[in-house]
């Protein structure tokens, strides 16, 4: 069972409320927890950046349901990679809201204050998620 680590980013196709997301969280977390997948949703009202971790098998069959998702589009995978270990494991999703994608973060990160998870590499991708883990409330 090898593990890997998948982040891609992704537009929402209309302006989300905290319902939809809370509903998309729902599902996603009972469906990660069951397959053993792990990771960080990030969302600022236009843009997604998730990181999922777990089995090569299980982390592919939760990505081919997102890419089949009409509620986002433009689904660009940033970075695949086996791994030896994860770093989000206590969160099947854990969900980053736009207030803790803060200015400062965004220009540590990559060339804008804004979140442009399409400009940036996938490496800055998992490092910013990385310091979102341990500097903000996740839930
Ligand atoms: C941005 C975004 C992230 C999502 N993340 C997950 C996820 O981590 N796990 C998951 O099972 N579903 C996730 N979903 C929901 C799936 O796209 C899909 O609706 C759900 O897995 C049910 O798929 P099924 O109808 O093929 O069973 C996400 C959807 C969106 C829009």
């Amino acid at each position: 069972m090898y593990l890997v680590r998948l982040i891609y980013c992704s537009t929402s196709v209309q302006e989300l409320n905290i319902n939809d997301i809370e509903q998309i969280i729902h599902i996603a977390k009972e469906n990660n927890a069951r397959h053993n997948v792990s990771g960080l949703l990030c969302f600022n009202r236009k843009y997604f950046l998730q990181c999922l971790e777990g089995s090569r098998t299980n982390v592919n069959k939760t990505y081919r349901s997102i890419l089949n998702d009409p509620r986002h589009n433009n689904i660009v995978l940033l970075e695949y990679n086996e791994i030896t270990q994860r770093e989000f494991q206590q969160w099947s999703i854990g969900y980053v809201s736009e207030n803790s994608i803060t200015k400062p973060l965004c220009m540590k990160y990559s060339g804008h204050s804004e979140f442009t998870p399409y400009e940036m590499r996938g490496q800055s991708c998992l490092n910013m998620m990385l310091e979102l883990r341990d500097s903000v409330i996740i839930i």
